[in-house]
């Protein structure tokens, strides 16, 4: 997969025969491909967080039950089946909350029920659909949320929702790309603590692409809203309940209250993919819980310390702080059960 439609770096290299995985815990000062040959590898990949955003997960565990079918489909032609089904339940395991993740495992083990002449092939393709729609997804969404932003002049966004969240392009990033296409408009990044994949991912992505970007501590929000110089905050989403109520990012949350006390508007882009039509509401996302490591200073880190560290490492937004879903099926506007049918009924 080498389409260039942006001239960021790529997250995830399908070579033919493996998968090179950009180490995004490594960015920006240092750009490295870990290649993979199995699903156990790419599980490892995912749950460490070389890769991460919920699109370029579902992506990876695709690629990842191809090279399971390739492995086990080569040493044993007859009975590989449950090899591959194991290797699916583990990849499963790797994050809970992305429902993109689910989505694409349960698109490869539907190909599992065909009589397949060659299943390396099969599945390999599969995978690499999966890639390519999410590209095109990504594309249409990016025209779509840019129109909502005619003469907006700032919008300010939150964790990385890029190339490096997706196939390529990105939801989020993807309408901030189009719209700075389109008009003069002021972005702002928030840094996303604790694992600052603004200030690592999305300032450097935007930079790659030649479009300013100001970042700012999460802790700013409130502050550059109170100053006017924002008219939408738009995001990305892991998981999105039937009632349009959604999973992204920690901090998504206190963003959404922050812009509905400043009267700023609150847009949320994903493709159907991270629809999540089996829960009715955001009450029903496991939200993941990261090791504490991840966010406690070192010198706490050990037995019978007296400070520990809670690390939620998403929130849920509740549907009526946002304004706009936009997917790659349509806008849902105020979103709402009956409001997002629409959307389902165009799948
Ligand atoms: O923990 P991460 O970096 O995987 O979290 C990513 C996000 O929360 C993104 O906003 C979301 O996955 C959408 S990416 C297009």
């Amino acid at each position: 997969m080498t389409q260039e439609i942006n001239k960021t770096v790529q997250a995830l290299i399908w070579t033919g025969h493996s998968l090179k995985v950009l180490d995004q815990r490594k960015l920006p000062g240092t750009l490295i491909y870990d290649e993979y040959e199995d699903a156990a590898g790419v599980t490892e990949a995912i749950a460490s967080m070389r890769v991460r955003g919920a699109p370029a997960i579902g992506i990876a565990a695709a690629y990842g039950v191809a090279l399971s079918v390739t492995q086990h489909h080569a040493y044993d032609s007859v009975n590989w089946q449950q090899k591959v089904i194991d290797d699916i339940a583990l990849l499963a395991q790797s994050r809970p909350t992305a429902v993109n993740l689910f989505w694409a495992l349960a698109q490869m083990q539907a190909l599992l029920a065909q009589a397949l002449d060659d299943p390396k092939a099969a599945f390999i393709s599969a995978a690499e659909q999966i890639h390519a729609d999410d590209i095109a997804a990504n594309i249409k969404m990016g025209e779509m949320g840019a129109d909502l932003l005619a003469g907006a002049t700032g919008v300010m966004t939150h964790c990385n929702t890029g190339t490096l969240a997706t196939g390529g392009y990105g939801t989020a990033l993807g309408v901030i790309r189009s719209a700075t296409k389109r008009q003069s408009l002021a972005v702002y990044a928030g840094e996303t603590r604790p694992w600052l994949q603004g200030a690592r991912l999305t300032v450097w992505e935007l930079a790659q692409d030649g479009i300013p970007v100001t970042l700012v501590a999460d802790s700013a929000a409130a502050w550059l809203m109170k100053s006017g110089a924002i008219d939408w905050i738009i995001v990305g989403a892991d998981r999105i309940a039937a009632n349009g109520d959604t999973a992204n990012k920690i901090g998504t949350y206190s963003l959404a209250v922050l812009a509905k006390q400043h009267g700023v508007k609150f847009m949320v882009v994903a493709p159907t993919t991270t629809i999540d039509w089996d829960i009715d509401s955001g009450v029903e996302i496991e939200i993941e819980q990261r090791d504490p490591k991840e966010l406690l200073p070192a010198c706490y880190d050990h037995e019978g310390s007296l400070v520990s560290a809670w690390n939620p490492v998403f929130d849920v937004t509740p549907a009526e702080l946002i304004a706009a879903i936009v997917t790659d099926r349509g806008v849902v506007l105020n979103p709402s059960i009956e409001t997002m049918r629409g959307i389902k009924d165009a799948i």
